[in-house]
């Protein structure tokens, strides 16, 4: 086993794109942190069914979200980059996790009343409702010490380890618990046109969304249109110029600069010359990604070669983990014939 401190982390395929906040968010820093640490990258397809998908689509959307993964710079063979379906000890865990978790604190999850608001007691299915169980199963299963985030998912991160400190009291040591990580200035990238809401590839109108697969042209309207002040001013106050601030979050993360250098340089200018250069600089990263995504989804059996070959190396981990839990529940394992 690696030395190096295990990392785990996923998105969900229900887009045929990632949003910007997706990128910077959460697959800039796997990046970075794909060098220090044992890092295991989930595409969780499990977790997308828990709304609606148009099934030839979902399969299309995993592969184009592996690519996408690795055009950022995921590298599939330093990091193990896999679909969660691929490994069952997932589905199986969550079920056992699920048994010790209260309904009173799964229905307290801000994302599970949020999209359960918004879809209507009908809509709402069990899946969307167990779906912080099934990525507690997630971490758990690869003894997880850190866990890289968005702002969104750390409530999440927080019932994993009240259910790992909680399985390991009652059964004895289990699971390792872990420790969420989130990147306080980027750990929310909000919406260009709703700068008070966070971007989403699941938001309602995609108007104040960045696609990282966007024509270079959607992408400049986009940015070119996002909502800003009367103020004129290119200063960061995320109070009073919410829209500007997320701008200049955005600018100065994919340029590699400091906000205080964007504004030295945009004093005066005005909102339109701030917006053309970071239409500049989200065209000059998100291209060569666009390109190197194309080239892979032009080979799709040699993506999933790849996949199944880290989904492989995944369940050699995930079935330990598996096996202690079940043995501490007390299932009777079934012997060899
Ligand atoms: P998902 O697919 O919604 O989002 C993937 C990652 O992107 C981050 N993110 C953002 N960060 C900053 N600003 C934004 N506007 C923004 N939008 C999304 C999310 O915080 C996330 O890190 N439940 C998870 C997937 C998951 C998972 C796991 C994550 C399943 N099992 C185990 C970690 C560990 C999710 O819905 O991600």
């Amino acid at each position: 086993m690696s030395s190096k401190p295990r990392l785990y982390s996923g998105m969900q395929p229900s887009a045929e794109s990632l949003q910007i906040g997706n990128y910077i968010g959460a697959l800039l820093n796997w990046k970075a942190l794909q060098q220090t640490h044992d890092a295991y990258f989930s595409i969780v397809d499990l977790h997308a069914i828990t709304v609606a998908q148009d099934p030839a689509l979902l399969r299309e959307n995993t592969r184009r979200t592996a690519a996408q993964y690795i055009a950022a710079g995921i590298d599939p063979s330093a990091s193990t980059l896999y679909v969660q379906s691929h490994v069952p000890a997932h589905a199986q865990l969550a079920w056992v996790l699920n048994t010790i978790t209260g309904f009173g604190e799964a229905s307290r999850m801000t994302q599970f009343k949020d999209k359960s608001a918004r879809q209507g007691t009908d809509a709402t299915t069990v899946g969307l409702f167990a779906y912080p169980t099934l990525m507690a199963a997630d971490i758990l299963l690869y003894d997880t010490q850190i866990v890289p985030v968005g702002e969104d998912q750390r409530q999440h991160v927080e019932l994993t380890r009240d259910l790992a400190e909680r399985f390991n009291s009652r059964f004895g040591p289990t699971f390792t618990v872990p420790e969420v990580s989130i990147v306080r200035d980027t750990a929310k990238i909000y919406d260009l046109q709703n700068p008070a809401a966070k971007m989403s590839k699941s938001a309602e109108s995609h108007a104040g969304v960045i696609w990282v697969l966007d024509e270079p042209s959607v992408t400049a309207k986009k940015i070119m249109r996002a909502v800003t002040d009367a103020d004129g001013g290119v200063v960061f106050d995320r109070e009073n110029k919410p829209g500007v601030s997320n701008l200049l979050t955005i600018y100065s993360v994919m340029a590699e600069r400091s906000v205080q250098s964007l504004e030295d340089e945009y004093a005066g200018r005005g909102y339109g010359d701030l917006k053309k250069g970071l239409v500049e600089v989200v065209a000059g990263t998100f291209g060569p990604i666009r390109e190197r995504v194309q080239e892979l989804l032009g080979d799709p059996a040699e993506l999933e070669r790849l996949l199944a070959h880290n989904a492989e190396r995944a369940a050699s981990v995930a079935d330990v983990t598996l096996a202690r839990a079940y043995a501490g529940v007390g299932l009777l394992p079934r012997t060899s014939q």
